[in-house]
């Protein structure tokens, strides 16, 4: 006889955000930008950078001591963690086993790692969400972290990208719910490969031949992030207006009964027309990019963090996760609140 799957849901969440503020202004100094111009066209303020010394791996392990804090739970009770970034601290191995190694070391649990960008949290959501529910594990912890800052073009013609993005980290536990009905409803995901040079950075590549040349170090431009701003923004808007939709549709819900949206946060007014298309008031979101820029795969659960902290979740709504971001890649989830 077929057994009902149980459903997982987010038991706790956390985050850390290093503490050097890099204001617009301090952009004018670096780059050919205004204040004016990047709050006009983008929203942001301010952004975290790190200092020297901070290692993605590090800022995820604050957010992750933090969200087992929240979930009452200790680095013991972790049967898996998985590591949402695309800018990990090596090329290889990734972040999760130095998660696994600062923060449970001794205990051989399974560290995986995700490069899905700004929908990298979302994705590693997806992959928690079905260990739990076929019972393979029962408490896995997820991290999406990013370091930006060192990886991008500082000069006066680094403006395109220079000013979006931030450093950071956020991570939530996932477990089993008992509660029929609760935790974690449906994920929506998709990719289209048709557009990976939309939104990119091509270097360092395994397949430039050689990939290094010891002895010199090569900076060249492929090693900057580059993007089609305008072609992305229209993309995005489109596809998270489409998944939300698709994700309510598959569960037999209306955008309207969602009751609070964690929305990617690439731009205001991406964010603003998305809720506008869908007929989301604004007052059922909340929006971080103000004071953190873009912290493409942080960026979900650090919102989930404000929010919650915020008093802004409360069991039994509706809340959605939506993201956006290169590859493309996208997705959303729906999730009882419990
Ligand atoms: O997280 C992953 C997903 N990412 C996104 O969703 C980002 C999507 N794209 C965007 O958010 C926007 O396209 C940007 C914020 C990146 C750019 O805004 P835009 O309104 O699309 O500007 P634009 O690229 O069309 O550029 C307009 C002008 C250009 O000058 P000209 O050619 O009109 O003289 C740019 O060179 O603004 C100039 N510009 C800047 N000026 C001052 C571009 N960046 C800057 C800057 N400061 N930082």
């Amino acid at each position: 006889m077929l057994q009902t799957l149980r459903r997982s849901r987010i038991s706790g969440v956390g985050k850390f955000l290093p503490p050097r503020i890099v204001k617009n202004q301090d952009l004018e100094k670096l780059m050919n930008t205004s204040d004016e111009w990047i709050k006009q066209r983008t929203g942001i303020e301010e952004r975290r950078w790190i200092e020297p010394g901070m290692t993605n791996a590090a800022m995820g392990h604050e957010a992750a001591v933090q969200a087992l804090k929240d979930a009452q739970k200790t680095p013991e009770d972790i049967d898996a963690i998985i590591y949402a970034t695309l800018s990990p601290d090596h090329f290889f191995p990734g972040c999760g086993v130095m998660i696994q190694k600062s923060l449970c070391p001794g205990k051989t649990v399974p560290a995986l790692d995700i490069k899905n960008q700004c929908s990298g949290f979302l994705y590693a959501l997806s992959v928690a969400d079905a260990w739990i529910k076929s019972g393979i594990y029962n408490c896995v912890l997820i991290v999406g972290g990013e370091i930006h800052s060192t990886g991008l073009d500082q000069s006066p013609e680094g403006r395109d990208i220079g000013v979006l993005f931030g450093d950071g980290a956020g991570a939530v536990i996932v477990e089993p719910t008992d509660k029929t009905g609760d935790g974690i409803l449906v994920t929506k995901l998709h990719s289209e490969g048709e557009h990976l040079e939309k939104l990119w950075c091509h270097g360092p590549s395994s397949s430039d031949f050689p990939r290094l040349i010891k002895g010199s170090q090569v900076i060249g431009e492929s090693y900057f992030p580059s993007m089609d701003g305008r072609f992305v923004f229209k993309n995005a808007v489109t596809r998270m207006c489409e998944v939300m939709v698709e994700s309510c549709q598959s569960i037999g819900v209306k955008v309207k009964d969602i009751d609070f949206v964690v929305a990617h946060q690439a731009n205001l007014r991406i964010n603003s027309m998305v809720l506008e298309q869908l007929e989301v008031p604004a007052h059922k979101t909340l929006n971080t990019l103000q004071k953190y820029g873009n912290t493409t795969a942080a960026t979900l659960p650090i919102g989930l963090q404000e929010a919650k902290e915020g008093g802004l979740l409360k069991p039994g709504q509706l809340v959605a996760m939506v993201a956006f971001g290169s590859g493309f890649t996208w997705g959303a989830t729906l999730i009882r609140w419990s």
